[in-house]
């Protein structure tokens, strides 16, 4: 099969468009034709190797984890899919193996594709959208009627997290750049703010959750705006420790998210009610991986970036 392998770890040049063993399912696994692959921030740093110490992935390795397809075999256990179902997945980190034609996954992982959307809008869900509802409903417990304030909500995180909340009936307010204001208004925020050149901190104040999808001072600025009792949720928890000011606010950090298959069904039928409005996708073919890598490694900031391996 053809697929994007690095031997070595480094710039994006490392990422190799070529033939690789066409993997086979094991009796709990299904293989899935795989039609688009996402491509993650993380991506790019597994590529440069600065996770080696965290996840030690045997080379030559095949990046990403979010992935769209129609499944072409099932093992012998497995029940709750059959041969040409439509579907989505966020692989293990420790498995990965997107960037290819083919990949074999934990049938218990693979969820049915969102039938109102393409593959490609379809593989650049799973992870940045259970980190959302991972983040707001079983971290932060966010209830109808509380106040949540999300960092990045024009971001792939932020913008699940926006919407998310407002189904759930919260008062969502949401930070972004100028040039995003409107789009996070769209999403619903009630209360959109331009972080370059407003203070947050001036103009909210008794938030029940703050989700910080940015780290740094952002976050250290959030705490003043929670209310006694608050939670702030970080996505960005592996670079700096969260460390609350005071005992009545509560801080918690996102190191990976965990799949999670009735999560993403429930997000699949939110999207199919159009409840939830899907990302935004730029497409590139397989073969293009190096030079997506270098623009999400430059602050690409136009949405996601998927692979497509149908030509
Ligand atoms: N731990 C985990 O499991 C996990 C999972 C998923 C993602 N993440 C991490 O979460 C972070 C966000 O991911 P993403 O996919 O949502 O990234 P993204 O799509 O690149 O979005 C980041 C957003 O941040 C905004 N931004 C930049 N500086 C800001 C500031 N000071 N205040 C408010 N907004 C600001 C940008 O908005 P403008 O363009 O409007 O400036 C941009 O839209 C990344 O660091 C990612 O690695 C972690």
């Amino acid at each position: 099969m053809k697929s994007i392998r690095l031997h070595s770890y480094g710039d994006p040049e490392v990422l190799m468009y070529e033939e690789s063993p066409k993997p086979q399912p094991q009796e709990n696994e299904v293989l899935i034709r795989v039609y688009a692959a996402a491509i993650n921030p993380v991506d790019w740093k597994i590529r440069q190797g600065y996770l080696q110490s965290k996840f030690p992935f045997p080379l030559p390795l095949i990046l990403g984890y979010d992935l769209s397809g129609v499944v072409e075999a099932i093992g012998n256990q497995v029940s709750n899919l059959a041969v040409g179902d439509q579907v989505f997945a966020m692989l293990p980190l420790e498995q990965l193996g997107a960037y290819a034609e083919y990949v074999v996954a934990n049938a218990e992982l693979v969820s049915p594709k969102p039938k109102s959307i393409d593959f490609g809008t379809a593989a650049a869900i799973p992870s940045i959208a259970l980190t959302a509802w991972q983040a707001l409903f079983d971290l932060a417990n966010l209830q109808s009627g509380q106040t949540i304030l999300i960092h990045g909500a024009s971001g792939g995180v932020g913008r699940y997290a926006v919407q998310l909340a407002k189904w759930k009936g919260a008062i969502a307010i949401g930070t972004s750049s100028s040039e995003n204001l409107a789009s996070i208004q769209q999403l619903g925020v009630d209360l959109a703010i331009d972080y370059k050149n407003e203070r947050f901190e001036e103009k909210v104040a008794n938030v029940d959750v703050v989700f910080d999808t940015i780290g740094g001072e952002t976050r250290q600025r959030s705490w003043q705006v929670l209310k006694s009792g608050g939670i702030l949720i970080s996505t960005e928890g592996a670079a700096e420790p969260i460390v609350p000011p005071s005992a009545d606010l509560r801080g918690i950090a996102i190191f990976t998210t965990p799949s999670d298959t009735s999560q993403l069904i429930q997000i699949g039928n939110l999207i199919d009610l159009g409840i939830i409005k899907p990302s935004p996708v730029e497409r590139f073919l397989l073969q293009d991986a190096a030079e997506t890598h270098n623009a999400i490694q430059h602050n690409h900031k136009h949405g996601k970036i998927i692979l497509s391996t149908l030509s």
